[in-house]
């Protein structure tokens, strides 16, 4: 599916990994509507792109939020082609700790944001996808790209409650492939490694090198950028479906 004049939902699309992509499928062409409960940043990413984007504030998890975000991007660029589910949030926290064991009430915070949010915005969007014509020669609708993250793998100590959230991403993307397959509706899920977003730059520089010494090759942490580059590559190739895309420089994390 080719992004000009396309339209993109885009979660998370105020700061770090979405900022990157609503900055990309922009230049590329496409509108953006940045879904986002960061205010100042969806505010300033969306000026920054000029007509071609739009923010709407948006908590994820919230069911009737997001279908009223999702119906006012609608109304205003005209259709949604897109969904790209960037939203979530981290955790580290032990299963018992110095403290007890791991607050359940943080543990269920992280799956409604990472997994629950994620698959609100996707069935919310496709559901609008599903009653566009098809926009290619082979009856493509739309195309879904959720964001899991390599701890679905390799989850490393304190990662319990964010694993189990992006477990949960990797574990549906075949699922609503196959659900969303006679619509023409395809969705695929992004694994990233280590990528630089602003949270590493509060990081010691000695922390910041030995991270950058973990990854196979290159070695240095992943660029937002190469992020959006995978994204819009699975968009424009109507032959990806149903799979989950480690980008991560061929890094294996260790326990800790
Ligand atoms: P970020 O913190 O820069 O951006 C996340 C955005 O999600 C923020 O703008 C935040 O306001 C928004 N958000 C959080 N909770 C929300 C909610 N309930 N409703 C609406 N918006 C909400 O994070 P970053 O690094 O850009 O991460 C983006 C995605 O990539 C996340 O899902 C993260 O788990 C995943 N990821 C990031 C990696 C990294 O190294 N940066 C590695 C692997 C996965």
């Amino acid at each position: 599916m080719e992004l000009k004049g396309k339209v993109a939902v885009i979660t998370g699309g105020a700061s770090g990994i979405g900022e990157a992509v609503a900055r990309r499928f922009a230049a590329a062409g496409a509108r953006v509507a940045l879904f986002d409960a960061n205010v100042t940043g969806g505010e300033r990413v969306a000026a920054s792109l000029g007509s071609a984007a739009t923010f709407h504030q948006v908590d994820v998890t919230d069911e009737a939020g997001v279908l009223a975000a999702v119906s006012a991007a609608k109304d205003r660029h005209g259709a949604i082609h897109i969904c790209l589910n960037f939203a979530g949030i981290g955790s580290a926290t032990r299963t018992v700790g110095k403290s007890g064991p791991h607050p359940l009430d943080v543990f269920k915070k992280v799956i409604n944001i990472n997994l629950i949010g994620t698959f609100n915005v996707l069935r919310l969007c496709a559901e609008v996808m599903a009653r566009q014509e098809p926009v290619t020669a082979d009856g493509q609708r739309g195309v879904i790209v959720n964001t899991a993250s390599i701890a679905a793998y390799e989850g490393q100590i304190g990662q319990a409650a964010y694993s189990a959230s992006k477990g949960g991403v990797v574990g549906m993307t075949l699922p609503v492939a196959r659900d969303l397959a006679q619509l023409g509706i395809r969705c695929n899920t992004i694994v990233p490694g280590l990528i630089h977003t602003p949270l590493f730059d509060t990081l010691e520089p000695h922390v910041f090198s030995a991270l950058e010494s973990s990854v196979l090759n290159p070695r240095r942490l992943g660029r937002a950028d190469e992020i959006a580059h995978t994204a819009q590559w699975i968009v424009e190739n109507d032959y990806v479906n149903a799979e989950c895309i480690r980008v991560d420089g061929g890094i294996r994390m260790q326990p800790r």
